[in-house]
């Protein structure tokens, strides 16, 4: 038997001003897609913003729906979106904004699994720019860090 040990490695901004700017940018865009979020059940709206690798951006918000377990994250909207126009171009980049600005947009599982996926399926990690409370931004260089053992068959 042997002990194992898991460190994740993650930068947290506390100004956005010293966000790159194409990522101020990317974060501009999820926040812009709140506007189409569908969320009359939990008023919770999030909004994502993905970049390509052909260099667009493609946005998703969450869809919810009277049945409950039917409702969509932003994540996977998003990630549905560039799956459908582009099965071959990469995400790079994904920025995920809620409108409750006092809270982190931490991905759930299911989308974790979803975006860990699409990782696998281009061989191309997705940096993570999420939004953390009071302004702050967390950002990830994959989603294993947040869903390491990610299942595959
Ligand atoms: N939600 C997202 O869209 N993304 C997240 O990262 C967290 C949760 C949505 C799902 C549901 O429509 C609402 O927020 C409340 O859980």
């Amino acid at each position: 038997m042997q002990q194992q040990k898991l460190v994740i490695n993650y930068l947290r901004y506390d100004n956005r001003e010293e966000i790159p700017l194409k990522y101020r940018e990317l974060l501009k865009r999820a926040e812009g897609s709140l506007t189409f979020s569908y969320a009359p059940y939990s008023n919770f709206h999030v909004g994502a913003a993905v970049e390509m690798q052909n260099g667009e951006i493609l946005t998703g918000s969450n869809q919810e729906n009277a049945a409950y377990p039917m409702c969509l994250c932003a994540e996977r909207t998003a990630l549905a979106v560039a799956a459908s126009l582009y099965p071959q171009i990469a995400p790079l980049a994904m920025a995920i904004v809620g409108a409750k600005k006092d809270l982190m947009i931490s991905p759930c599982g299911a989308c974790r699994q979803v975006i860990w996926e699409t990782e696998h399926k281009h061989g191309q990690k997705i940096q993570l720019w999420v939004q953390g409370p009071h302004d702050s931004v967390y950002v990830f260089d994959s989603v294993g860090d947040l869903l390491p053992f990610g299942f595959k068959f």
